[in-house]
């Protein structure tokens, strides 16, 4: 599988985000991880259409845009048209994720189904063959800047396991506390695609994420 980075958006100085992500840009990032927040599913509010329009139009990275929202269908073609490239939306907020799931491949867009942390992998069984994605949160949504749960990890190597038996060729992306640190282990647990907030923007963009860039062999 090939390996890429998605910096997450929510940790960078918002102003001059524009020239953060030039920075991530000239470092190597392949995605751009942009967390829409509710304040329903989750406490906090992030940024939602106006953001998403502006990156689209500065911005060649594939914008891969986490819904935390309850009822992510209401918004998938909203979201579609706003420029996103792959949507992932939360399993725990929808009563219909095949039909979320459907309206997202009939625009054309990548589909990501994401799991909170007490979510078992077992609860995507039905979904595995439709999605290109799955992410595996490794924190609680909601916040950047926290610690890697470890029983999380532990989520994404069982995983990695089961869709290879299955012969699925999926990506799995994780989310939440991976740092420089901790970045080998989350790759040889299986996963392939890395958010990073704090630990991106926390310092200089560009720079932090040449690191991440070499160590991941990524591809761009
Ligand atoms: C948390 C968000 C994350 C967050 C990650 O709910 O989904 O994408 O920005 O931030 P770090 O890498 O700082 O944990
Ligand atoms: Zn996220």
């Amino acid at each position: 599988m090939k390996n890429y980075l998605s910096p997450s958006i929510l940790a960078a100085d918002f102003w001059s985000l524009g020239e953060q992500i030039r920075a991530v840009e000239r470092g190597g990032a392949s995605y751009l991880h942009v967390d829409v927040m509710d304040g329903v599913f989750v406490p906090s509010i992030s940024f939602g259409m106006p953001v998403l329009e502006a990156l689209k139009r500065k911005t060649t990275l594939l914008l891969d845009v986490h819904l935390m929202i309850v009822e992510p269908e209401r918004y998938i073609e909203t979201m579609a048209s706003m420029g996103a490239d792959l949507i992932n939306f939360h399993l725990e907020a929808t009563s219909d994720p095949l039909e979320v799931i459907q309206k997202i491949r009939s625009l054309g867009k990548k589909v990501g189904i994401t799991i909170k942390p007490a979510t078992p992998i077992t609860a995507l069984n039905p979904y595995l063959e439709l999605v290109d994605m799955v992410l595996i949160m490794t924190v609680e949504p909601g916040f950047g800047g926290q610690s890697i749960m470890m029983d999380c990890v532990e989520k994404v190597r069982q995983l990695r396991k089961k869709v290879t038996e299955l012969g699925l060729e999926l990506d799995i992306e994780v989310d939440g506390g991976v740092k420089e640190s901790n970045l080998e282990m989350v790759l040889e647990a299986g996963a392939n695609v890395i958010v990073a907030g704090s630990a991106i923007f926390g310092g200089n963009p560009e720079e932090r994420t040449k690191a991440f860039v070499e160590k991941m062999n990524v591809e761009n």
